[in-house]
């Protein structure tokens, strides 16, 4: 079953939001969707229930445990910063390598769709070695892009997707998550980057948006579902 690496333009773009809505309309569908989250910053044990792993696994009907949020999320950091920052806070040191090892094992794992949510943005680094997007090519999956509709939310678009293709990465969807007042507006978003991304599926996702609104997303991720 095939993985998606969703990464974003930036950190609460909405990754987690919308892994949480694929997870349950294909779910729905049938089929056994998973998402891993493997390095998280700024995470309080203390809520757990409202962090990144702990709504995972919510969306995935499962209970939140340390062992459950340990299984999808190994790499915690306590300090709200970037991984590279925050490790060294706490004495530790990531790898890309080591990530790279733990998303490889749970896709030799998945019986279902699995989706890796990254952090932040595509180049925000991930490790004190690399960024995101090292991790992207290394893993040599597909991604799909989150990004919005604040002013500026064009150009950091078009810069995350030209770095994605530079990088030789199958992108399958940009997804234009409407941002809370957002001032440009949804269909001028999508228009504009429609006509500056020729060939790439854009497609909007209004704020609140519920869970049968993916099943297009879905499906440009090559899962096949029903808006259920
Ligand atoms: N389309 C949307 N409709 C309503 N709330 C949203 C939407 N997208 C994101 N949010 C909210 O915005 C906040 C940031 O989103 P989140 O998914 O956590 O971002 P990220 O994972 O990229 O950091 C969260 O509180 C989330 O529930
Ligand atoms: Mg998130």
């Amino acid at each position: 079953m095939s993985t998606v690496f969703v990464t974003g333009t930036g950190t609460d773009i909405g990754k987690t939001f919308v892994v949480a809505r694929l997870l349950q309309i294909m779910r729905r569908n049938g089929f056994d969707a998973r998402a891993i989250k493997p390095v998280v910053s700024g995470f309080d044990p203390g809520k757990a229930a409202v962090s990144d792993p702990g709504l995972l696994l919510s969306a995935m009907g499962g209970a939140i445990s340390p062992d459950a949020i340990h299984a999808i999320s190994p790499f915690r950091f306590a300090a709200p910063l970037a991984p590279d920052l925050a490790a060294p806070k706490e004495g530790r040191r990531l790898s890309v390598a080591e990530i790279v090892a733990f998303c490889r094992a749970k896709i030799a794992e998945s019986k279902g769709p699995l989706l890796i949510e990254g952090v932040g943005g595509v180049m925000s680094p991930i490790a004190n070695d690399g960024t995101g997007l090292d991790v992207i090519k290394a893993l040599k999956i597909p991604a799909a892009l989150v990004a919005g509709t604040y002013l500026g939310a064009i150009s950091h678009a078009l810069t995350a997707v030209s770095a994605i293709r530079s990088a030789g990465v199958d992108l399958r969807v940009v997804g234009v998550n409407e941002s809370e007042g957002g001032s440009i507006g949804l269909g001028l978003t999508i228009e504009s980057l429609r006509r500056f991304l020729p060939g790439v599926e854009v497609q909007g996702i209004r704020r609140g948006a519920g869970h049968a609104d993916f099943a297009r997303f879905a499906g440009a991720c090559g899962f096949a579902v029903r808006p259920t």
